[in-house]
């Protein structure tokens, strides 16, 4: 279909799930299929759920999510609600939708109802509420509101984990910030997402934390607004990181579409790290969905009716998830 596959194994690096100290589970992210950068780690008796949202490029090519993004995304969801079920902590980088559930929700996000009584008392950490952007503090409050919890924003350490001060969400331009976050046990990992590799501030962070694994959000290949000088200034930052962390996995808006994907590959010659996507570390095929949306609307032809139809509840995805799993063999669709 396009979309190239290959393993973790390449790189003699797979999921460290068996790890009894520090375990990481990439449960959503633009090569999984779907956009947002969700993982679950465990580290000693805790368990932490970073950014447990979810979302769909709404209009890519004027098109609307294909049914078989769909079909993956509920599946993705799925896993989240389950993975929050058993979180003793869950972290929230920033409050866009395709990191955290929202009251108004479209189809295809995670909605606060899905998880209400799930895990009461898991405590959230957030970034400064002093760096909330004015929707980012009616989602902060829709959530406290509606889970009857407070939000957790501290700086600093807590325990095994270790909170960013905010960092700017892509260049310094944006008025948007981030939180990242940092979790030692007999290694280091850190979440950077949305960080974009367009300021150095987050990527000095990075290195200062000193990462044996670090999961980043990279540069907006797919966004024509994107200068030179940014692509420039985010390969840098980029060989930096790789050259620096033991195992680099970078994702997010650098996985949408195909030229991306290339960027990341060129990066892992050049820099001759570990350098790789979400489901190469995860050791599944890689799904860049988003940057198949055509092809995925030529291979199975979706009816005028159908994402309303979906939307009233009255029509569902099964039928593409089948046909996607004849198709595309090497998905391994079960
Ligand atoms: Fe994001």
């Amino acid at each position: 279909m396009g979309v190239a596959f290959y393993k973790a194994l390449k790189y003699g690096l797979g999921p460290v799930r068996k790890s009894k100290k520090l375990e990481i589970e990439i449960l959503g992210a633009e090569s999984l299929g779907v956009r947002g950068l969700c993982c679950f780690i465990g580290c000693g008796d805790r368990n932490v759920l970073i950014d447990p949202g979810i979302a769909l490029g709404y209009k890519r090519h004027r098109l609307l999510p294909h049914p078989f993004q769909v079909a993956v995304d509920e599946r993705i969801q799925r896993k989240i609600l389950d993975r929050w079920q058993s979180a003793t902590d869950i972290v929230i980088s920033h409050f866009h939708g395709d990191h955290v559930p929202l009251a108004d929700a479209n189809p295809f996000q995670l909605n606060i109802r899905q998880v209400l009584g799930l895990n009461p008392d898991v405590r959230m950490w957030v970034k400064a509420p002093d760096a909330y952007t004015p929707i980012e503090r009616e989602r902060a409050a829709d959530l406290a509101l509606m889970l009857k919890t407070d939000l957790l924003a501290e700086t600093g350490r807590h325990e095994a984990m270790t909170f960013s001060r905010p960092v700017p969400h892509g260049d310094y331009n944006s008025s948007d910030t981030v939180m990242m976050t940092r979790i030692e046990s007999e290694r280091v990992f850190v979440h950077a997402s949305d960080i974009q590799l367009l300021n150095e501030e987050a990527v000095l962070q990075i290195l200062d934390w000193r990462p044996d694994v670090a999961l980043v959000g990279g540069p907006p290949l797919y966004l024509s607004r994107l200068s030179e000088n940014q692509i420039r200034n985010a390969w840098r930052n980029a060989l930096r990181l790789a050259r620096g962390v033991d195992c680099l996995i970078l994702d997010h808006h650098l996985m949408r579409n195909f030229e991306g994907e290339a960027w990341l590959e060129k990066l892992s010659r050049q820099s001759g790290s570990r350098v790789m996507c979400s489901a190469d570390f995860m050791n599944t095929p890689r799904m860049l969905l988003e940057a198949s949306r055509q092809k995925l609307y030529r291979d199975m032809p979706v009816s005028p009716s159908w994402h309303e139809s979906y939307g009233m509840g009255t029509a569902d995805t099964d039928a593409y998830w089948h046909k996607a799993g004849k198709l595309y063999p090497d998905l391994a669709l079960l």
